[in-house]
């Protein structure tokens, strides 16, 4: 027998509901290894406030280290309960802990995909009517240029507290960025509209002279430019009529997080960040979700899913990450639902019996 491929998955679950539904991610993980010609090495690293804990820090070295001997990292969530913010081990954690992350790695490519199934469309706060249409975007967010990343300054200035933030681009960064989305593009309904205020900033303006560059190399995808606060509208107005959206950083943040309610509960999306080198984290961008930590509620699948797309983009593991979602699809379709997706008076589900589903019909 040949010698089975060992891949090494940087798994660094953080905190909240991070530790809860990592476990039965990784319960997926082990039924794919069973089946895959290739072996899988975890290893734990701490992020977050786990890390805070022992070494002061929300994004240590050690944790760096882990992840540069990697193929992929696999990431749960990072962030403390509200009430306790002010305190050091949480202060600053998202921010630390994930813009380090996306720094240390340059993860320019975010996507987050957002489908509304039609089994789950009740859950939708749009209308019966809208989701009929069809909610399936991929949103392609620039993850490590813009105002995140600008000079920040703060001063006083004739008595006077004075901010800013300096919200900047190069024309390689969004080239790199806009391929990506084109690329995604070609794979699904093949269409990009490209979201910028081209209307009021210089950043917008060269977005979207880069943009229409880039279009050249792809003839066969439909690209629109459409301004933010429009976008905004239209993303709740008519969702169908987006298939792949591009966007700056600040944008992206906040148009995905507006797509994402639309299946109704953070708990079903993944997200994927990837550098130029394809290396890549996975998480879901629901967050840690404190309220309902280890109560046995959360909802694994934002983080299975997460495990898909780890599979499909950092090992090409397509007919996996294929399984994976089926299975997914099919456990809901079962109608089996965790307490962010039940509608009133629908029986719930725990965390471990939701991936038994999805285990259930993971029968490589
Ligand atoms: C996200 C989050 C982060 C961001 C925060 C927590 C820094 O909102 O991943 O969308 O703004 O990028
Ligand atoms: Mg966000």
């Amino acid at each position: 027998m040949a010698d089975r491929e060992v891949k090494i998955i940087a798994v660094l679950a953080g905190d909240g509901i991070g530790p809860e539904v990592m476990k039965e991610a990784l319960r997926v993980l082990d039924a794919v290894s069973k089946r895959n010609d290739c072996e899988f090495e975890i290893r734990e690293g701490l992020i977050g406030g786990a890390a805070f804990d022992e070494y002061q820090e929300h994004f240590p070295q050690a944790t760096l280290n882990l992840c540069k001997e990697s193929d992929a990292i696999l990431f749960g969530s990072v962030g403390g309960p509200v009430s306790e913010l002010d305190k050091p081990k949480w202060k600053n954690c998202e921010i630390n802990a994930l813009l380090g992350i996306r720094k240390a790695f340059s993860f320019n490519v975010n996507l987050r995909p957002v489908r509304v199934l039609p089994e789950l469309s009740k859950l939708s706060p749009l209308s019966a009517e809208i989701v009929k249409q069809g909610v399936d975007i991929l949103f392609v967010r620039e993850l490590v240029g813009g105002i995140y990343f600008g000079e920040k300054k703060r001063f006083v200035r004739d008595g006077m507290r004075v901010a800013s933030d300096l919200c900047e681009y190069s024309e390689e960064q969004i080239a790199s960025v806009s391929h990506a989305a084109f690329k995604a593009a070609t794979k699904r309904r093949k269409k990009v509209c490209s979201v910028d205020k081209a209307n009021v900033l210089t950043t917008s303006k060269l977005w979207r002279e880069v943009v229409n560059e880039v279009s050249k190399d792809y003839p066969e995808i439909e690209l629109e430019h459409m301004l933010v606060d429009n976008c905004a509208m239209q993303l709740v107005r008519t969702p169908s009529q987006f298939d792949v959206i591009l966007t700056e950083n600040l944008f992206g943040d906040i148009l995905s997080d507006a797509g994402a309610v639309l299946p109704g509960s953070l708990g079903l999306l993944s997200s994927a960040s990837i550098n130029q080198d394809g290396f890549g984290l996975y998480e879901p961008p629901g967050g840690s979700a404190q309220d309902i930590v280890g109560k046995d509620l959360a909802n694994p699948i934002a983080q299975i899913l997460s495990l898909a797309m780890l599979l499909r983009f950092s090992f090409g593991y397509q007919e996996e990450a294929n399984a994976i979602e089926l299975a997914v699809t099919k456990t809901l379709r079962d109608g089996l639902r965790t307490a962010d997706i039940a509608a009133g008076g629908e029986k719930t589900v725990s965390t471990s019996e939701m991936a038994d589903r999805v285990l259930s019909y993971l029968a490589f």
